[in-house]
């Protein structure tokens, strides 16, 4: 034997063993092994009595999983092994039984879609609770203007409950995209065996409905190399977390001192340990930082099943981290977003300040001078000349003279001052899904309704 024989034993089992990660699906594993249990009985393939020494074996392996004293051994190569080896120890050689008409390879596919429905569910319900979140932050600044941004230039004014909603959608979206995750791996890949099907006369209806799987996998080839419910759900996972980053970045720009629009609770932000005026808004910083993670995860998964020969191959053991990770990151990240919102308080007098700035109210210069006649491109010119008058002279826009506005164009005479004042530039955007009350009123029934769906 090669003195090297034993390190490489060592590093085998090192790279070739899941049992450290995929010892969190062990509940879905026994729901899976209940299921195909009472269906081999069923089928007479194995007795009730031997169906009955399982069942029992069973419990009681989930009552050590359960309370934490079940023991993991580094010869486990993963969870089915450990979970068998265990029950074959409590229940003696009927254990082995449990195998039949069943591989690895089906096992470990229903176990992982499992996961992934019950995952997508309760991302979905985190969700869900986000947006209620918003929607109630949104009803409290219905009327609240701060700047809308192009650029991070100052454009537009928007009021804040307008803003804070446009989150609500991007949220729903994802929800939509985790429902549909969730359907991807609604359907049993049990009952395909190895690849081929098995050679028992098995009930794969009976197992699906006891799983609560709405559906069969209806190839078997398939059955075992699919993962495409995890693709799914990463991606949704992705852009998830990535609506998640730009509202961390929102929150980390709205709360520095040069904007001053939102003070976070001191519960998710941090002091410097060296400039006590400081206030660092980590967590927000962090929903940015964690989003290309997630993202990541999802781009590796498709590097693993690229150009992957059908059928199972042991590379596919790989999709658990990057699942795993991915949902547990963005679970964090939803919590942290719903709490940072809970505990912010809005500087409604900053932010109205920012969006009295009049240079904003440009744009409904030039929409009054097409409303006047003046075609579109003109009235640009018009206006950018007024801006860089109203800007070298250091006034505001509504503080350039009468003269000054009618040499520009004979069409702005003094009725045009009208469109300076602060609430004009909000409540001019009468368009459906504007920023104008009515309008923010009528999307903040849409929002709330959609939170009844
Ligand atoms: N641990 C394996 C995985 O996660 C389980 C399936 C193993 N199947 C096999 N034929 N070796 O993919």
């Amino acid at each position: 034997m090669s003195r090297f024989a034993e390190p490489q034993a060592a590093a085998f089992q090192a790279l070739n063993s899941s049992v450290a990660f995929d010892q969190r699906l062990w509940p879905q594993d026994l729901a899976g092994s209940v299921a195909h249990a009472t269906m081999l009985a069923a089928r007479g393939i194995i007795s009730e009595e031997e169906r009955d020494a399982l069942l029992a074996g069973l419990t009681e392996v989930e009552g050590e999983l359960r309370a934490g004293t079940f023991a993991f051994l580094p010869d486990d190569e993963d969870v089915h092994m450990a979970v068998e080896r265990r029950l074959t120890a409590l229940i003696g050689p009927v254990g082995g039984k449990l195998h039949t008409a069943r591989s690895r390879n089906d096992q470990v596919a229903t176990d992982v879609a499992l996961f992934c429905k019950e995952t997508a569910d309760a991302l979905r319900a985190q969700v869900t609770e986000l947006m209620a979140g918003l929607v109630a932050l949104a009803d409290a600044h219905l009327d609240a203007p701060l700047p809308g941004y192009t650029h991070l230039q100052r454009a537009q004014p928007v009021y804040l409950s307008h803003h804070l909603l446009a989150y609500v959608w991007m949220l729903d979206r994802d929800r939509q995209r985790l429902a549909f995750a969730a359907a991807q791996a609604d359907r049993l890949p049990l009952g395909a065996g190895a690849l081929a099907g098995v050679s028992f006369d098995t009930d794969r209806r009976m197992v699906a409905e006891q799983l609560g799987f709405s559906a069969l996998m209806a190839n078997s080839v398939d059955a075992v190399s699919n993962r495409d419910f995890v693709l799914d759900l990463l991606h949704a996972a992705a852009t998830c977390a990535t609506h998640l980053s730009r509202l961390g970045s929102e929150l980390v720009i709205w709360s520095s001192q040069e904007f001053g629009f939102v003070v976070l609770a001191d519960r998710w932000t941090s002091g410097s340990s060296i400039m006590p005026q400081k206030k660092n808004p980590d967590a927000a910083e962090l929903l940015r930082g964690k989003a290309p993670r997630v993202v990541a995860h999802g781009a590796a998964l498709h590097g693993v099943l690229h150009a992957l020969p059908l059928t199972y191959n042991k590379d596919m053991q790989e999709d658990k981290e990057h699942l795993f990770d991915a949902v547990d990151t963005l679970a964090l990240c939803l919590a942290a977003a719903q709490g940072m919102l809970d505990g912010a308080t809005f500087d409604t007098g900053r932010m109205a300040a920012a969006a009295a700035d009049d240079l904003i109210a440009a744009t409904d210069l030039a929409d009054l001078l097409v409303k006047r006649g003046v075609p579109f491109r003109e009235c640009h010119g018009i206006v950018a000349g007024l801006v860089r008058t109203a800007v070298e002279s250091g006034r505001g826009l509504g503080e350039l003279s009468d003269a000054e506005l009618e040499q520009q164009s004979p069409h702005l005479d003094p009725s045009v001052r009208a469109v300076f004042a602060p609430s004009s530039w909000l409540e001019s955007k009468i368009s459906e899904g504007g920023t104008a009350l009515p309008r923010v009123r009528e999307q903040l029934d849409l929002a709330r309704a959609l939170l009844e769906t």
